[in-house]
């Protein structure tokens, strides 16, 4: 039916903003957490909330809603092996002004991990954000850095066991995001 003043209204389909993450386990969070705290209080910026704290996959953005099912389908076929992560490195991405934490040794199983989602998700006909680049995996701490030169803390390697990958829901609010995990998906346990 024609909308009011005779033009046509194009009705936009209902979509969820989405990616596809690590989560570390509370601890990890909590100890991420207070280092982003910390570097915030110094350098100036806005922490991620201890309960945000992730690190990206891949990142698909805006899908129909009725299309989640199909991505759930594409990251079921994912044949990856669970693998140690040690983030062991912060850095301060000036570009975009992100206080970050990553790891030195790119635990080939992320790798694969990665490379396996991008390409199920390809072949289910979604577009990977990141696709393209080199995969940089990064935990980011700290938005809007306004210290730019502002000393890197040291602290202890932090190791967890990635047993499984989630898809999560970005909800965008002026107080930050919040994320609604979707389902999970768990990695294969390698016995040798
Ligand atoms: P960032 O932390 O480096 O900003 C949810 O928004 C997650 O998806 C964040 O970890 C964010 O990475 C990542 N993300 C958002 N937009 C993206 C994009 N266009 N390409 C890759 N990753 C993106």
């Amino acid at each position: 039916m024609p909308a009011e003043g005779g033009k046509q209204r194009t009705e936009r389909p209902a979509t969820a903003r989405v990616f596809f993450a690590l989560w570390p386990p509370p601890e990890v969070a909590r100890q991420l957490s207070a280092v982003a705290d910390a570097f915030a209080k110094s350098a100036g910026g806005r922490a991620t909330r201890q309960e945000t704290i992730h690190l990206t996959l891949a990142f698909i953005g805006d899908v129909p809603l009725e299309r989640l099912p199909d991505l759930q389908r594409a990251a079921r076929k994912v044949r990856a092996e669970a693998f140690d992560l040690t983030l062991d490195q912060f850095g301060l991405w000036r570009h975009n002004r992100i206080f970050w934490a990553g790891c030195s040794i790119l635990p080939p199983a992320l790798a694969a991990l990665s490379a396996a989602l991008v390409a199920e998700l390809q072949a289910a006909g979604f577009s990977v954000a990141n696709a393209g680049r080199s995969f940089t995996p990064h935990i980011t701490l700290v938005r809007k850095v306004m210290g730019l030169d502002a000393a890197l803390p040291r602290s202890a390697p932090l190791a967890w066991r990635g047993g499984k990958f989630v898809l999560v829901r970005s909800m965008l609010s002026v107080a930050g995001s919040s994320y609604q995990p979707i389902a999970e998906f768990p990695l294969e346990i390698c016995r040798d």
